[in-house]
């Protein structure tokens, strides 16, 4: 199997193939997101969200998003694994920001790290990829800084904080950022974006001018009916199939269907 790096998804944007990414946070999901053949794979800290039921992202540690990273490289053959370092974790110093990259490659195994934001963590960036670590930006809606946002709706709508994202996003390309995720802006201003730097720009409710798409897993599979943006396509409905599931269970014992004869020894 040919492994995915940092280089083949530049490459791709050059040669105008689409990238895809989604989120996994363990092992048994990782191998399936894998083999489905997606070019990357974020052990996003939306697992506070989905794995861990916190209703932001911020109460997440860096040893729990080195955990989850652990699991999801042990299923991962081919994507490229990219982890992203939690509120906390880098804002403060470029030192502590290096600390934290240098972690989440050494005890993690990650692939390359994500962090959130533009000019005010420039010399984090700056330190991490000195250090030979591969970076992936996120502008846009970034969740780690919700309470300064007051609110989950698009971003950059207004002139001035667009023209700040689209010199955020020059200013990652120039610091060596592989890629950079876009979440929850106008399409029009990702267009822009994209055409406006060489490195890859991957969208979540960003429109269908980036060069590639990422979505959190457990809601691409319908696992969280409680969520649903617009931006969000559901490939199944899987919170259905599985109370489902379990209710049958529940019935099967309750009625002493299971186990039958073939399943007992
Ligand atoms: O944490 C996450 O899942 C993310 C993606 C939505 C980009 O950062
Ligand atoms: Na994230």
């Amino acid at each position: 199997i040919k492994k995915i790096t940092t280089e083949t998804l530049r490459k791709m944007k050059f040669d105008k193939e689409k990238i895809t990414m989604l989120t996994a946070y363990d092992f048994t999901t990782a191998k399936m997101v894998d083999a489905g053949g997606v070019e990357s794979i974020l052990i996003g800290d939306s697992a506070a969200n989905v794995m861990a039921g916190f209703e932001t992202t911020l109460p997440i540690t860096l040893d729990q998003m080195i955990y989850h990273t652990q699991c999801v490289v042990r299923g991962v053959q081919r994507a490229l694994v990219v982890a992203d370092l939690p509120f906390g974790s880098y804002q403060s110093n470029p030192d502590k920001a290096l600390e934290s990259a240098v972690r989440m490659m050494k005890e993690g195994g990650a692939h390359a790290v994500k962090i959130e934001g533009g000019i005010e963590i420039e010399e984090s960036i700056r330190k991490i990829i000195n250090a030979g670590i591969p970076v992936m930006g996120h502008l846009g809606l970034t969740p780690q800084s919700i309470y300064q946002f007051g609110t989950y709706k698009v971003r950059a709508k207004e002139e001035a904080e667009a023209e700040k994202l689209l010199s955020d996003a020059k200013l990652l390309e120039e610091l060596g950022c592989f890629a950079l995720v876009l979440e929850k802006i106008p399409a029009n201003l990702a267009k822009k974006v994209t055409e406006n730097i060489t490195i890859p720009t991957i969208g979540i409710g960003a429109g269908a001018d980036c060069d590639g798409q990422v979505l959190v897993y457990h809601d691409m599979v319908g696992m969280n009916h409680g969520f649903s943006p617009k931006f969000l396509r559901r490939y199944l409905d899987l919170y259905t199939e599985i109370t489902g599931a379990v209710s049958q269970f529940v019935k099967d014992v309750k009625t002493a269907d299971f186990p039958n004869q073939n399943e007992s020894y």
